[in-house]
């Protein structure tokens, strides 16, 4: 990057205000009470679908954006670019058009029609390819071409957020559970798209010595569970993750394995059944992500039953099911997929009556 000239630094002072006042001007997001019947156990939603752009990645957006400003990767005029399965891009559009750059996303075209009419509405453009495994280089090329600035979350997620607190999805979650009967959680559960989420939570749960264990909901096709199980970071897969936002066809520069105490592998079947519960349960529809989220963490509240362990669980909201409109609440998107979440729903179903999630063979 050439010299930074005094109107640049300028420039530079005035677009780290705009993002400082937006964060500002925002409310933290709320964490919901999930009613369970399991005595001495709670659950509880961390709703990260309130945020202005509608998920978790509004607050990676931020981290990134202030994190290339302060480094003087982007300048007055520059070309931001990035890689996303869509909800990063929606956010990072939104930041782009805050401190009036373009923005392009590069994306798989199986991208949800609403997230690519969202990264628009915030004058985004989105450059579709057919191969997801190319998106990576896709934008990298792409920034050169322009000489703009690949933003590149899948390395610097862990990078950008800051771990030790400074108001992170961690120390909100904390301080929200403060007043309840076991403030501090026995699990928190994540998904892991980038894996920033969990590594920023695992490293807090470490640097606060909180006896919080960490787990990640891995769905099918992804390399994480394989990687993290094997401790190997040149796992790949064959197929893209069909739960938009997490699971990946390799180990991303930003997932953190040595900092997450468990992983627990999810049927996209079982979670897009807990997506519609806990949508139904919410009044309003989630994210396939957020189901597989919930999946997991009856799966882990069953073991605590096990163990006759008592105590809270926190796990993330991640983004509106408004989202997904023509995929997992389409029940011919499923049949077209070959998912039949019947059996799943029964589960669940069950789980409701009597506390105890069963084993879907
Ligand atoms: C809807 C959704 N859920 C969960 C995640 C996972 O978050 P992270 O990238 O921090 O691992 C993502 C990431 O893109 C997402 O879009």
């Amino acid at each position: 990057m050439p010299k930074t000239s005094t109107e640049d630094r300028a420039w530079i002072a005035e677009a780290i205000r705009r993002v400082d006042a937006d964060a500002n001007r925002s409310a933290d997001t709320h964490l919901h009470v999930v009613p369970i019947p399991v005595p001495g156990i709670e659950l509880y939603l961390k709703d990260e679908s309130v945020h202005p752009t509608g998920s978790l990645k509004h607050r990676l957006a931020r981290s990134l954006f202030l994190y290339a400003l302060c480094n003087g990767w982007i300048g007055p005029g520059a070309t931001v670019i990035e890689a996303s399965s869509g909800s990063t891009a929606v956010s990072e559009a939104y930041f782009a058009r805050l401190i009036e750059l373009p923005f392009v996303a590069v994306m798989p075209s199986t991208t949800s029609c609403e997230k690519i009419a969202l990264i628009e509405f915030y004058g985004g453009t989105c450059h579709l390819v057919d191969d997801p495994g190319t998106v990576y280089k896709e934008a990298q090329r792409l920034a050169h071409e322009c000489g703009g600035h690949y933003m590149d979350q899948f390395t610097y997620a862990e990078r950008a957020t800051d771990w030790r607190g400074n108001n992170n999805i961690a120390e909100s979650i904390y301080e929200q559970m403060q007043l309840e009967p076991h403030p501090c959680p026995a699990w928190i559960v994540v998904g892991a798209g980038t894996g920033g989420t969990s590594a920023t939570i695992g490293r807090y749960v470490r640097y606060r010595r909180l006896d919080t264990r960490v787990a990640v909901a891995d769905p099918e096709n992804s390399a994480f569970y394989a990687g993290w199980e094997s401790d190997r970071s040149d796992v790949t897969t064959d197929k893209p993750s069909r739960i938009e936002g997490i699971g990946r066809m390799r180990i991303e520069g930003s997932f953190v394995g040595g900092v997450i105490d468990d992983m627990v592998l999810v049927p996209d079947a079982a979670s897009i059944a807990a997506a519609r519960w806990i949508s139904h349960i919410l009044g309003r529809p989630v994210g396939g992500s957020t189901g597989t989220n919930i999946w997991a963490s009856l799966r882990l509240i069953g073991e605590m039953q096990s163990a006759g362990e008592e105590g809270s669980l926190v796990t993330l909201l991640c983004d509106g099911g408004e989202r997904y409109l023509h995929t997992y609440y389409d029940d011919s998107w499923l049949e077209a997929m070959g998912l039949d979440i019947a059996p799943y729903a029964a589960a669940l179903e069950e789980f409701a009556r009597t506390g105890s999630l069963p084993v879907v063979s």
